[in-house]
Parts: structure tokens; C-alpha cells; sequence
């Protein structure tokens, strides 16, 4: 029980590697709010996981990480029920190549807005007690995706975000360590519509069966990987690439 006495909040938490990280935490000891624009899914999860766990260690929230609102009600309403928090994993995220403005919107700005709010509650030199944000990028945000471009274009965002929030919090003494998710194809929702969802690119559909030939990933991988970033005190500004049977920290070029 890694987490013990642990309060994690959960984007996209209904459904795949949020609720994979959600089922692992909990789990580990932790207290988990999850956080889902889909309320269906949601309580549906918090049901099952109530009749696991006990109904006092998760929450759901629903809420659109689009909505300024949302994000600060859904935190206040998490910080006030568990008293703090010191996970966030900032999961929730699309793959639509046509509504690439609803992609940024959703899996870059929705990252940042939920980092900037998390911050308030978990800054060390504002009362917070410090922590840890484990944004889920892919390797999508470490390598040209000829596939889905808008796409690799957030989570290249939010790998930039992420690495250059790590160093902020570190220079300016935040107490909170950023780190991102960097996973392969993911056995979930996202994944199995990559197809109907690549607009104009869906010629190159070959190229994404190419890239998981040896297999896919499952989301008890990836929410290993987010217990790794969460827990491992000297991870901060890393990303961590997970492919099939592969796990490795990148190494980034020094400008
Ligand atoms: N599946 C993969 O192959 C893969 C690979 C690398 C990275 N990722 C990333 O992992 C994350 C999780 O994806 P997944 O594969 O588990 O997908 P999924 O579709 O199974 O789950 C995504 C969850 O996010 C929620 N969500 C969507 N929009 C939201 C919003 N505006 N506000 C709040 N919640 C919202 C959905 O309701 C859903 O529960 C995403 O950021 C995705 O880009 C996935």
C-alpha cells in the first residue's frame, strides 16, 4: 500500500487508463475523486467500486475539464471531502482529427487548466502540501504521428507543459513534482475508434496497425507506469515512454 493516507484526483476516470489508475490507487491505499464528463460511466464505476472498497474512499464528479467552472467546483468539492490532495492525473483526453480545436481544447488546454487549478490546492507556498501531477501524454507527444498530426500536436503541448511546470515548481520551491505518461496503442475506447476518427489521414490507418504488431499495451500497464511517476520522489520533468513488453524514461536533448 504505496499511497496510504493518499488523496489522488482522476481525469477521465469513467472509462480505460483513468479508471485502470482509479482501480490501482485505491488499491494502494489511496482515496481517489474521479473526474468525468460522463456521468453515466461514471457513477456506473463508483457503484462497482463502492461494493470493492467501501463508498467513503472514491468520489465522482462529474465535470468537462473544458469548464473553468467545472475544474474549480470538482477540486473545491475533493479538497473539501478528502481534506487535500496530493495526485492529480490529468488523463482525460480524445483522439478527433475533425474537431482538432475540440482535441486541443480538451487534451492541451484542459491539462493546463486542470494543472493551474490543481496548483492552487496543492502549492506549497500557498498552504498546499505539496505533490504530484502525472499528466498522460503518449508517445504521440515524443514523435511525429503522421496518423492523427492535431493529436501529437497536444500531447507534444503537454509534454512541454509538463517538463517546463517541473521546472518552474522546482525553481520557485512549489513542493510538487510534474511528471508525464508516454504509452504506445492502449487497449481501450480511444484506441479501438483510431480509425473513424482520422478524418483526412485514414489512408495511413496501416501505419498505426504497423506500430502495434507485437502487441498493445493494457491499461494495468499504463496505470503501473502513473504509480511509478506518482510515487518515485526522484521523477520530476521525466517522461515515461511504455510500449509493448518496453518501459524507458526519454532522454531529451540539453539547449
Ligand atoms: N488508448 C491509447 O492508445 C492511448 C495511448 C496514449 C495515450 N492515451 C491517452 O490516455 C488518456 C486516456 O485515454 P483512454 O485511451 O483511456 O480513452 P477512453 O476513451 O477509454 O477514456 C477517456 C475518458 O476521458 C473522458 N473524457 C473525455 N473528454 C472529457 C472531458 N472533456 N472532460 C472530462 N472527461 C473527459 C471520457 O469520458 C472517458 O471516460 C487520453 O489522454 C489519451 O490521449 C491513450
Amino acid at each position: 500500500v504505496m499511497l496510504k493516507g493518499k488523496v489522488a484526483v482522476v481525469t477521465g476516470a469513467a472509462m480505460g487508463i483513468g479508471q485502470a489508475t482509479t482501480k490501482l490507487f485505491l488499491q494502494n491505499g489511496a482515496k481517489v475523486a474521479l473526474l468525468d464528463l460522463n456521468e453515466r460511466a461514471g457513477k456506473s464505476v463508483k457503484k462497482a467500486l463502492d461494493e470493492e472498497y467501501g463508498p467513503e474512499k472514491t468520489v465522482f464528479l462529474q465535470c468537462n475539464v473544458e469548464s473553468d467552472k467545472d475544474v474549480k467546483d470538482a477540486f473545491q468539492t475533493a479538497v473539501k471531502t478528502f481534506k487535500g490532495i496530493d495526485i492529480v492525473c490529468n488523463n482525460a483526453g480524445i483522439l478527433n482529427e475533425p474537431e482538432w480545436e475540440k482535441s486541443v481544447s480538451i487534451n492541451l488546454t484542459g491539462v493546463i487548466r486542470v494543472g493551474f487549478v490543481a496548483l492552487e490546492h496543492m502549492n506549497k507556498l500557498t498552504g498546499g502540501r505539496g505533490g504530484v501531477i502525472v499528466n498522460t501524454a503518449s508517445l504521440a507527444g515524443l514523435a511525429p504521428r503522421p496518423v492523427f498530426p492535431a493529436y501529437a500536436a497536444t500531447k507534444h503541448g503537454v509534454v512541454g507543459f509538463t517538463r517546463s511546470m517541473a521546472a518552474a515548481s522546482d525553481a520557485l520551491g512549489y513542493g510538487i513534482r510534474f511528471n508525464a505518461l508516454c504509452p504506445a496503442g492502449v487497449q481501450t475506447n480511444l484506441f479501438d475508434a483510431i480509425k473513424a476518427q482520422m478524418g483526412q489521414f485514414s489512408d495511413l490507418y496501416y501505419l498505426v496497425e504497423q506500430s502495434v504488431q507485437k502487441g498493445i499495451l493494457d491499461v494495468s500497464q499504463v496505470a503501473e507506469g502513473a504509480l511509478e511517476l506518482a510515487t518515485d520522489e526522484t521523477k520530476n520533468g521525466e517522461a515515461l515512454i511504455l510500449r509493448y513488453n518496453e518501459k524507458k524514461y526519454a532522454i531529451f536533448p540539453t539547449l
